[in-house]
């Protein structure tokens, strides 16, 4: 089922029957893996024409080899298929990770000879760190998003932003930005979101970024990364592939196009669960504050329905005791692991400024009383246990803390009377 013959199929039906094209004629129920690194050629002609049409990023030609992996493999395009119609694109590239994905849309960009980048902190640590250190041939302007049009250059090849971003989810107006952007395509970073609870190629996104390792997968068990794109730039992110060989192996290609098919219900209700989470933390003692798109006044562009169809199932809590009650918590979480990565089916805890966005230049790095939380499919009253008893652990050390203070002023003051 290609998305573009099925226009009626809601967002469920298309994750459960997307990129599944032709496996039932070939008398299976689901998609087998092929682990051919090569494939047998007819003739010494069109084997040559398949070659240069795959490796400047030309789509597989019907009847024509795939000639070598690294140029096509039938699993993973049924992945790219999947996701593309997902997020309403002409097509989509899967890559080894999220940070492959991003590399080909820098090295493409820079290719066509507008290697300036416009970005909006904040963004996952990686990504900030790949664009601060121009590693790819790239510079970087960082904005405000109402910064944007200003930065732009004849140079600019690209704007980048994440939202709801890594790892304290503020949220940027997508068509806000692109109408900022101009002429220049914007990448949406949507590993947080999924497609599931935003599609920002609808609000004139030109690329839509994923770090597959995280909801599409689902289960932290395969890393991937994809970018859901225009026909012309799927080309251009095709070569690069090609050429570059960052390239998703077929069992990742299987476990991520099998792992969509469950997207939306566990997005959802993941989302259910941190819903809850998020109401029952605003508040608490110990946190000066929680970062969760759905609480009071932390929307205020109201995107919330209009561009993100939810508030997902990512928390950033702030410690009021700083650095060291942040640490604390995050160690003593017992049935939430102490874990880089998010949304898999059980829940992770991270110290931002430490882990993920340890990179990150001071002035812009995550408070470090944050927390990030990513909520799986655990029962809500049990991960409301694990939390609410790693906080008192916070409140006890504070009560200790505070008795030790006590307790060492007692003898000054005594000193002070005689
Ligand atoms: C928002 C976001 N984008 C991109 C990446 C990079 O993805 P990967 O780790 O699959 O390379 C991550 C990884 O944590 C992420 O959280």
């Amino acid at each position: 089922m290609s998305h573009n013959d099925s226009p009626g199929h809601r967002l469920e039906t298309i994750a459960v029957h997307g990129g599944m094209d032709g496996v039932r004629e070939s008398g299976s129920h689901v998609p087998t893996i092929d682990l051919s690194t090569t494939n047998p050629l007819t003739d010494v002609e069109s084997g040559g024409d398949s070659y240069e049409n795959l490796a400047t990023g030309g789509d597989l030609e019907p009847g024509a080899s795939a000639v070598y992996q690294r140029l096509w493999q039938p699993g993973v395009a049924r992945f790219e298929d999947s996701l593309a119609a997902l997020e309403r694109t002409d097509g989509a590239v899967a890559f080894a990770t999220g940070m492959a994905a991003l590399a080909a849309c820098l090295l493409a960009t820079a290719a066509a000879g507008r290697p300036h980048i416009v970005a909006v902190r904040p963004l996952y640590g990686g990504t900030d760190h790949v664009l601060a250190t121009g590693l790819l041939g790239t510079t970087v302007a960082w904005v405000q998003p109402d910064g944007i049009s200003a930065a732009i250059t004849p140079e600019t090849g690209l704007v980048v932003i994440e939202t709801p971003a890594n790892p304290t989810l503020e949220l940027l107006d997508i068509a806000a930005v692109c109408a900022a952007a101009g002429e220049v395509p914007v990448l949406v970073d949507n590993t947080f979101a999924t497609p599931v609870l935003q599609q920002p190629a609808l609000h004139g996104a030109t690329l839509v970024l994923h770090s597959a390792t995280k909801y599409l997968g689902g289960h932290g068990d395969v890393m991937g990364g994809v970018v859901a794109t225009s026909t012309e730039w799927v080309t251009r992110l095709r070569q690069v592939r090609a050429l570059t060989g960052g390239l998703l192996n077929p069992f990742a290609g299987y476990l991520l196009h099998r792992g969509i098919r469950t997207l939306p219900v566990r997005v959802r209700a993941q989302q259910q669960t941190a819903m809850q989470l998020a109401a029952l933390l605003d508040g608490h003692p110990a946190l000066s504050r929680v970062h969760y798109p759905a609480l009071p006044g932390q929307d205020p562009q109201g995107l919330l329905g209009r561009q993100l169809h939810g508030p997902g199932s990512l928390i950033a809590i702030e410690l009021a005791g700083g650095y060291d009650a942040a640490a604390r918590f995050t160690e003593s979480c017992l049935l939430i692991t102490h874990a880089v990565s998010l949304g898999g089916v059980d829940s992770l805890v991270q110290h931002p400024a430490s882990l993920t966005h340890r990179p990150v230049v001071a002035s812009a790095k995550p408070n470090a009383a944050v927390v990030r939380l990513s909520i799986g499919l655990e029962h809500v009253d049990d991960l409301a246990a694990d939390i609410l008893a790693a906080l008192d652990a916070v409140l006890a050390d504070k009560a200790l803390a505070a008795d030790a203070l006590v307790g060492a002023a007692e003898p000054l003051a005594e000193q002070l009377n005689a």
